[in-house]
Formats: structure tokens, C-alpha cells, sequence
């Protein structure tokens, strides 16, 4: 099945708040776990989360790593007005900073630590702007961890995939999660834009039916 484009950003406020008010416990808190799993050295610091949402992540980041602070970066307004609640409402303005703009275009005064990305590559048309970006973005040799869904080989299969995950969801959530897996990226297209870039050094794993995930120290 060929690659189907989502809207890049999530700009609609009813698909942010529905996406805020889902339950991704199990899927962001896995997120948090993995990166500590993966990066058990790395206790503090300045970490970019890209594409972060209504910062569910970075509040579960921060609470599990009390050294660390984060910046979270999205180009939806409605997103991040989310974010910032939500960041207030956990009392964590002093370790979670919100940006809002495109990744593409965003820039440090200085490289962060490490980075992470859940579930925003599909999102993007050129996804070797987001490698080239997050390569600016971070020190040599710091760690990331980038996790997105997979494209199924049908829209039948893209259909089986969401009645199976998400089948007490919102219908607007429903809807946006089958956009999602026909705008995701395979495997061998992921591992194409690593080496275009010279990124092989990083490893991509396939934990389950419906994610991949690259990680290691990027160079
Ligand atoms: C599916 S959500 C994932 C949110 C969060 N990472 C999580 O896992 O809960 C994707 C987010 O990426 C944002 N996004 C998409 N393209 C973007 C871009 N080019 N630059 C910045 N944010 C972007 C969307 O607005 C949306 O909030």
C-alpha cells in the first residue's frame, strides 16, 4: 500500500483535545521505560521531545528522571495551549519548557542532550528533514529514541489494527489513528532514510504489529 499524507499538524482543537483526553498511559509510560531500558546512563540533562503533544511524555519523563528538564516542541497552537495546562497542572513550568513551532525550523542556542519522538514522523512529508533536523538539534554522540507507527500492507489490514487497539475510542480518535497508520512509514523505508543520512550507526527494532522504533547514539 502507498504512503497516504496526513495533515501535519494537529491544529484542530475537538482532534487535539479528543487526542489529550485519550489514555496513553500504557503506550507513553512504555515510551518513558523504553528510553530509560535503552539509556539507563542518562539521569540529567537537557532533552528535546519532538512533536510532544499535550506533553504527556515529557511530564512522565521528568517524574522519572528527576535530573532532567525538557524542552517539548510543537507546531500546533492548540496543541501546545494543551501542553501548558497540562504542564501547570502537574507543577512542572520549572523542569518542562513548550515551544511552538514545526521541527523543521525550530533551532537551540545550544545542542540538548539527547532527543525522543513519539508518533510524529508519519505526520511529516519529508521525513528526511526530521533526521537532518534532529541531527542538528543534539551532541555528537547523544543519545535518541524515536518511535512511530507502521504502515499495514492494506487499508483492510490499517482497519483491523485500529478495531483491534482502539475499538473503545472516540470516533474522532478512531478516525485519525487509520490516517495515521496509511501516512506511517515500513520498516525498509525507515532504514532508507537512515542511510541516506548517514545514520545507520542507529538500530531500528519492530516491537510489535503496529510500531518501530530507532534508537542508539546519534553522530
Ligand atoms: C500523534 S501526536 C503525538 C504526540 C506525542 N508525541 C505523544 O506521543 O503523545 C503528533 C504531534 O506532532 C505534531 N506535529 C506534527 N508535525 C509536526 C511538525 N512538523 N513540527 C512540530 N510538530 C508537529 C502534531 O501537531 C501533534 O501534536
Amino acid at each position: 500500500m502507498v504512503r497516504i499524507l496526513e495533515p501535519e499538524l494537529m491544529n484542530d482543537p475537538e482532534q487535539a483535545l479528543a487526542y489529550a483526553k485519550a489514555d496513553f498511559e500504557e503506550e507513553n509510560q512504555g515510551f518513558v521505560n523504553r528510553f530509560r531500558a535503552y539509556y539507563p546512563d542518562l539521569t540529567e540533562g537537557h532533552v528535546l521531545d519532538l512533536g510532544c503533544g499535550p506533553a504527556d511524555i515529557p511530564i512522565r519523563f521528568v517524574r522519572a528522571l528527576p535530573g532532567c528538564r525538557v524542552t517539548g516542541v510543537d507546531g500546533s497552537p492548540a496543541m501546545i495551549r494543551l501542553a501548558e495546562e497540562a504542564v501547570r497542572a502537574a507543577g512542572l513550568t520549572d523542569r518542562i519548557s513548550l515551544r511552538c513551532e514545526r521541527v523543521q525550523t525550530f533551532t537551540l542556542p545550544e545542542p540538548a542532550d539527547a532527543a525522543m519522538s513519539n508518533s510524529l514522523l508519519h505526520h511529516v512529508a519529508n521525513p528526511l528533514q526530521f533526521w537532518f533536523t534532529l541531527k542538528k538539534l543534539v551532541r555528537p554522540g547523544s543519545f535518541v529514541l524515536v518511535m512511530d507507527l507502521l504502515r499495514p500492507e492494506s487499508p483492510e489490514a490499517a482497519q483491523a489494527i485500529v478495531d483491534q487497539y482502539a475499538a473503545g475510542e472516540t470516533a474522532i480518535l478512531q478516525r485519525d489513528f487509520y490516517n495515521s497508520l496509511l501516512a506511517a512509514f515500513t520498516e525498509d523505508e525507515v532504514a532508507a532514510q537512515l542511510a541516506e543520512l548517514n545514520l545507520s550507526r542507529l538500530l531500528i527494532d519492530v516491537p510489535d504489529d503496529r510500531h518501530w522504533v530507532v534508537g542508539g547514539r546519534l553522530y
